[in-house]
């Protein structure tokens, strides 16, 4: 599938593929998207946070958030929205094809 990402800048990519076999985090990050995923995609860092637009209810039908997700989005404050999600907690699903993914700031 592929997903359209918007950048810290507001610059927009489009057709951003996404394998199968990839959570969210390693399809940014393999395609050079500036996420650094220092905690190896343990839901512990934060620097995978993406906001999923309308998206975001599909992917938290496929992929709820957990405690230990929902503890780390919790310390965000004002960069959390109600559709962030920790990306490398986001399993691919083919009804994300066509998301709209926007890279959050910089904590
Ligand atoms: Fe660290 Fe997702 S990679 S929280």
């Amino acid at each position: 599938i592929t997903v359209n990402v918007t950048d810290r800048d507001g610059a927009r990519t489009e057709g951003v593929q996404w394998e199968d076999h990839e959570s969210l985090m390693e399809a940014l990050t393999r395609n050079k998207f500036p996420i650094l995923a220092t905690c190896g995609g343990n839901a512990s860092c934060s620097t995978c946070h993406c906001y999923l637009g309308a998206s975001a209810q599909t992917a938290g039908a496929k992929s709820p958030i957990g405690d230990e997700e929902e503890d780390v989005l919790d310390m965000l404050d004002d960069t959390r929205h109600e559709d962030s999600r920790l990306t490398c907690q986001v399993e691919w699903s083919e009804d994300l094809d066509g998301a709209e993914v926007t890279i959050a700031p910089e904590w």
